[in-house]
């Protein structure tokens, strides 16, 4: 919720880059220990929209609202609108429209992408975990990332660990990346290996493409963790012992 609501990050929540119209769209997902969960796609004018999909997650049997919908159910409970292209943002998307005119066809600027994806183990060993973001910068309208779906951007099975990703969306969705990370767990793998394997099986499919950037964290139900990347440039923070660490992440 920090980050959402902080207008210097440029890739989630308040501040984040618009798609090709200018709009702001967000996605997020939550998921709990029982394996419940609730998301948000394509939500507009909402400071929270990890706060929505966990009143999905808690207050409907549904898992997934979109759109101008979803912002109707946000009203519906309480969430008022609120504007969140900030002025820098609106800098970026023009001078991105100046030099990109037929974006309707195509959209190509990659280099705004990050997700903010969390995951806990509480004192009793049940995992959660959670992540929030405004997506690629200057999509398509309409499009959805990785973040919103459960089994992509996020996955936690009590069980075994739980896993987030963070980077190009559709390229996490395709390996269904964080139900991957999971699974690789449930089969004796470290948090650590099971984050390098769907990373390389992210890169075997994307061979020639030095620029694709996507990673993953991951914990485990005895509180291991690990996180891999396709490229440098990735850090993730630690908190533990009272105490919080950035990690560079491996690539
Ligand atoms: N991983 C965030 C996105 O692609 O939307």
């Amino acid at each position: 919720m920090i980050v959402e609501a902080d207008p210097e990050s440029t890739s989630v929540g308040r501040g984040g880059f618009p798609d090709a119209a200018g709009d702001v769209t967000l996605d997020a997902s939550i998921m709990d220990h029982r394996g419940q969960c609730g998301a948000v796609a394509c939500l507009e004018k909402t400071l929270h929209p990890i706060s929505v999909a966990r009143a999905v997650m808690e207050r409907t049997q549904h898992v997934l609202l979109v759109g101008e919908k979803a912002r109707d159910f946000a009203t519906q409970i309480g969430f008022p609108k609120t504007g969140l292209l900030t002025p820098n943002a609106r800098k970026a998307w023009k001078a991105w429209k100046a030099n990109n005119p037929k974006w309707r066809s195509f959209s190509t600027d990659i280099s705004n992408h990050d997700t903010i994806g969390m995951l806990a183990i509480d004192k009793q060993g049940n995992l959660s975990g959670a992540c929030t973001t405004s997506g690629w910068a200057f999509k398509i309208p309409g499009r959805v990332g990785d973040s919103p779906i459960i089994g992509a951007g996020l996955y936690v099975d009590n069980e075994i660990g739980a896993a987030t990703a963070t980077g190009t969306g559709e390229e996490v969705i395709k390996i269904c990346g964080s139900f991957l990370v999971v699974e690789l767990m449930r089969q004796g793998y470290s948090p650590q290996r099971a984050c390098e394997e769907a990373v390389s099986r992210i890169k075997k499919r994307n061979p020639g493409n030095p620029e694709l950037f996507v990673g993953f964290i991951a914990i485990n139900k005895s509180g291991e963790h690990g996180a891999f990347a396709t490229k440098t440039g990735f850090e993730y923070a630690l908190y533990q012992h009272g105490q919080n660490r950035l990690i560079p992440g491996l690539f």
